[in-house]
């Protein structure tokens, strides 16, 4: 096994906790906010890349000029991004139409190269499309390495050795349950390990959404990225990796995003406002015993500007009067957060 590049070793931060009461439905809960966007490039994925990369150049060091391609939403692709230059090496990005204009613009300016795939897969994304462009450019180039995020097993490991313990210490002994978004299912996976192991009282949700597959349900169009995927998650198959899981729907996610940025004036991404989703109905539905829950926000708002946060978007997804009565109807639920304690 060859020695961890000194880069990879130290590119990771401690990601905050911030604590908020939310009210819902007349009852008031303690939320934990696992705020990724602190992360060195924003998103959850940045520990996801190191797992990865160590593990590429555990197998085989990474010699400086060798070209890494990956299929991506667009996180992953911001954190090897970063990563790559430090090690020396090229990064050839393969993301699809749904991979904000924020993001593509971050990955060229990154020096990485994108390529960007509008062939739909026919199961509600590009998920597959992708895949099979980085297939057919390692096949035409043998000397490519692909870290594969979707079958290497190195990503849940290190969410099962940082952002696992990280929650769990930040949390402390009343966290009750944790919600996180999937799409290849690493980072949920490598935390509920982390669980089993030392907290088996913590229940672990799994958090997908209307037309994924990534931990069942059926394929359909999806508006929000980052969250869900065309295949299921190779990482959750085993019968007791999770606890339970929850679908949401997007645009009730997309409303609760406008919510939270509305009484706190955090604007999270899209796939956070999926868990606080999730969290919502899960905790009335499982009656919650009152303990600390904690959702994963895996990145912030900044990037979905255009998108998830524009109501110009919403009219061109014909998705407008959705949301707004989205917003209306949880708002006529008595949904309301309030920043009552201090970030640890
Ligand atoms: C914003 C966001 N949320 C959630 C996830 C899901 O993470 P995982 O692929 O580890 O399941 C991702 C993955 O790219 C993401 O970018």
């Amino acid at each position: 096994m060859s020695r961890v590049n000194p880069v990879l070793a130290r590119a990771l931060r401690t990601t905050p906790l911030l604590r908020l009461d939310v009210t819902h439905r007349g009852r008031v809960r303690r939320l934990g906010l696992k705020l990724e966007e602190h992360g060195p490039t924003g998103s959850v994925k940045d520990r996801s890349a190191v797992g990865l990369l160590r593990a590429l150049h555990d197998e085989r060091p990474l010699t400086p000029g060798t070209v890494v391609v990956e299929s991506t939403s667009g996180n992953l692709g911001l954190a090897l991004a970063r990563l790559l230059p430090t090690v020396g090496c090229d990064f050839l990005a393969v993301v699809d139409l749904k991979t904000p204009h924020a993001t593509r613009r971050g990955l060229a300016d990154s020096g990485a190269k994108v390529i960007v795939v509008d062939e739909p897969d026919g199961l509600g994304g590009y998920l597959l499309s992708r895949l099979r462009r980085v297939r057919e450019l390692c096949a035409d180039n043998p000397g490519y390495r692909w870290p594969d995020q979707y079958e290497n097993w190195a990503a849940p490991e290190i969410h099962r050795r940082t952002t696992g313990p990280e929650l769990t210490e930040q949390a402390g002994p009343e966290l009750g349950t944790v919600y996180v978004p999937v799409s290849t299912g690493g980072t949920l996976a490598g935390i509920a390990a982390h669980l089993r192991e030392h907290r088996p009282d913590v229940v672990a949700v799994a958090v997908d959404v209307r037309g994924s597959l990534a931990v069942s349900g059926s394929a359909g169009r999806r508006l929000v990225p980052g969250i869900g995927a065309s295949r299921p998650s190779v990482f959750l198959r085993a019968p007791h990796s999770y606890d339970r899981a929850v679908h949401v729907d997007d645009i009730e996610a997309i409303a609760v995003c406008r919510i939270i940025a509305e009484d706190i004036g955090l604007a999270l991404g899209g796939s956070s406002g999926c868990a606080v989703r999730a969290m919502l109905s899960d905790q009335e539905e499982a009656a919650g015993d009152g303990r600390l829950v904690v959702c994963l926000a895996a990145d912030g708002g900044t990037k979905y500007r255009d998108t998830l946060y524009s109501d110009d978007w919403a009219a061109e997804q014909g998705v407008a009067k959705e949301i707004t009565s989205a917003v209306r109807r949880l708002r006529g639920e008595g949904l309301f957060f309030d920043r009552k304690h201090q970030e640890h």
